[in-house]
């Protein structure tokens, strides 16, 4: 039986990450087979290449480099870690996929959506989420939120400019729009408890869908 993967996305500061472990908690306290894992990385080797991608010191990075170096961490998580877990009917939570690469090297490097989807299904082989959870927020209000946990590591991506990050939202909301199906908006400028209930209700409701 093959279980389910559930992916989060967002802007900086969208409280995905936040959320994810909240997540995993509950579904492990309902008895359910749950893994929470992160892209770049969710394995040694994929943790090692997100070392090389988000060091603050590699600006002269290429953004194709760049484009392949996730394709290769994500190749890797998703043989290790991804795969090994839905083949044994587990959930898996992963923070960041595929569509993190679309839009931050697709649309606001301007590598283009479609160039990054090629790149990405040599690595991933076609294989999708059975659910994205897209976290919605302005911008603005994610830096700041980001600007008040000092102890969030830092990376070489904070150091990017507004626009950049009205970039990203832009193409997020684009992807959602392209695969309504698979990729759900949460309006995450709501409270936490808010935002954390409306998950809930998206991931029971695919749990539930699988199981009747
Ligand atoms: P995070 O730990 O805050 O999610 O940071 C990871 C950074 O990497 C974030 O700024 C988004 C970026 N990223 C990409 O640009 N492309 C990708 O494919 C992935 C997975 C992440």
């Amino acid at each position: 039986m093959s279980g389910l993967f559930i992916t989060f996305e967002g802007g900086e500061g969208a409280g995905k990450s936040t959320v994810l472990q909240h997540v995993k908690d509950k579904l492990e306290k309902d008895g359910n087979p749950v893994i929470a894992t992160r892209e770049p990385g969710g394995s040694v080797i994929a943790e090692k290449i997100r070392e090389v991608i988000l060091d603050p010191a590699h600006t002269e990075m290429d953004a194709r480099t760049e484009a392949l170096l996730y394709a290769a961490a994500r190749r890797q998580h998703l043989v290790e870690t991804v795969i090994p877990h839905v083949k044994n009917g587990g959930i898996v939570l992963c923070d960041r996929f595929i569509d993190s690469s679309l839009v931050y090297q697709g649309g606001a490097r301007g590598i283009g959506i479609d160039e990054v989807l090629q790149v990405n299904l040599f690595a991933t082989e076609g294989m999708m989420p059975n659910l994205t959870l897209y976290y919605d927020v302005e911008p603005e209000v994610g830096l700041a939120r980001i600007a008040e946990h000092k102890g969030r590591e830092f990376n070489r991506l904070d150091q990017e400019s507004l626009s950049f990050h009205h970039e990203v939202r832009k193409a997020y909301i684009h992807l959602q729009e392209r695969e309504p199906k698979r990729i759900h908006t949460i309006d995450a400028s709501q409270p936490f408890d808010i935002v954390l209930a409306k998950t809930l209700q998206e991931i029971e409701a695919v749990i539930e869908k699988k199981t009747t």
